[in-house]
């Protein structure tokens, strides 16, 4: 069975390194790795209209960062298909026919709807479409037959929504359809990196992320900013490392490389880690090398962002043509669905046989 990757994100915003760490990287490597035969790269523009449904503006303006943001960290259009969800129709279709093998009851189960409704006020007047999102999501997933969909640990239930789907169609209908795996980042930290303030995980709304896109000033003030231990005053004073976000950072950040480069004090960060419990490591030196290795990572995909902003009209070109390349790959899953679900009547010569038989005296 050939192997297929789908994943996305939704252009609310631009990328920051929560993305990075908790997909982006990831999705790099995969890519890199020449195990899959097709890649596909979804800016999911349509799925973030379900809760910005009066504020297209937004979705739209935030497409090019999107794309700016894949390309700078090293998605590579000759390899991966990168496309606009909106511009395939077959995902609305593919939706409308899904729709009847999910219960009311099954989405209100599904926690990350649950969580998302709560988040946005919802409770009372939840749209239908942002309801139903995670149908949308696995017609998303299904329509390219994808084996693999690399994301963070937050659309776990969205897949095993899909897989569910996939399931229900497969046996009441007729095999059609893949059923997806989820691939997890391998480093726990990496699936839900926090905010700078430490509390919840880095997200545009509550503001308090690192954007890829960032200048060097900026990420030296936010890490300069960031939470850490808050009893931590003095130097001399023993440091906390659970929740010190500066470490968490690090987590998902250093290599023992790192430590030779910014810090040959220390061989590790287990080391650091041992320094700073025991007191005697301010908090200041901790910054300045997390801010070493962010930049290390942030100043490429910079440097490359701004080769590509110079071309704006050759990026919009790579959508269309990838997203064309992604409506055949729709549309043949779309055909076998239709087939299988017997809808498919003026390709069905047993049907119409069938009929004429039936009218004949
Ligand atoms: N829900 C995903 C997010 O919020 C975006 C998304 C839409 C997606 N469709 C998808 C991710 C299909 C993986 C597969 O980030």
């Amino acid at each position: 069975m050939a192997k297929i990757i789908l994943t996305g994100d939704r252009p609310t915003g631009k990328l920051h390194i929560g993305h990075y760490v908790g997909s982006l990287r990831e999705r790099v490597k995969l890519q890199n790795s020449g195990t899959y035969d097709k890649i596909f790269i979804m800016i999911a523009d349509a799925q973030a209209l379900t809760d910005n449904a009066d504020n297209p503006e937004k979705v739209r303006q935030n497409i090019i960062e999107v794309a700016l943001d894949y390309l700078a960290c090293g998605l590579d259009p000759e390899k991966s298909v990168i496309f606009i969800q909106s511009q395939i129709p077959q995902l609305c279709e593919l939706s409308f026919y899904y729709m009847n093998l999910v219960t009311v009851s099954r989405l209100q189960r599904n926690p990350t709807v649950k969580s998302e409704i709560q988040a946005r006020n919802f409770e009372a007047s939840i749209p239908v479409g942002f309801f139903t999102y995670p149908i949308s999501q696995a017609a998303d997933i299904t329509a390219f037959q994808a084996t693999t969909v690399p994301v963070g640990e937050d659309q776990m239930p969205m897949l095993e929504q899909t897989r569910e789907i996939v399931r229900k169609f497969n046996t009441t209908y007729s095999e059609a359809l893949t059923e997806p795996e989820i691939l997890l980042p391998g480093n726990e930290v990496c699936q839900r990196l926090p905010g700078i303030d430490g509390k919840a995980k880095m997200s545009k709304s509550i503001g308090n992320c690192i954007y890829l896109s960032e200048t060097a000033d900026e990420v030296k003030k936010k890490v300069m900013n960031m939470y850490t231990d808050p009893d931590h005053v003095r130097m001399s004073d023993p440091g906390k490392i659970e929740g010190n976000t500066v470490f968490t950072y690090l987590d998902a950040f250093c290599n023992d490389e790192h430590f030779g480069r910014y810090l040959p004090d220390y061989s590790n960060l287990d080391e650091l880690k041992a320094h700073y419990r025991q007191g005697g490591l301010g908090d200041v030196k901790v910054k300045k090398f997390l801010y070493s290795v962010l930049m290390e990572y942030l100043e490429p995909i910079k440097k490359r962002r701004t080769e590509f902003e110079k071309d704006i009209p050759a990026i919009y070109k790579m959508l269309r043509e990838g997203s064309q390349k992604a409506e055949a790959a729709a549309a043949e899953t779309l055909a076998a669905v239709k087939k299988a679900m017997r809808i498919n009547y003026f390709d069905d010569i047993d049907l119409i046989n069938g009929q004429i038989k039936r009218y004949q005296k």
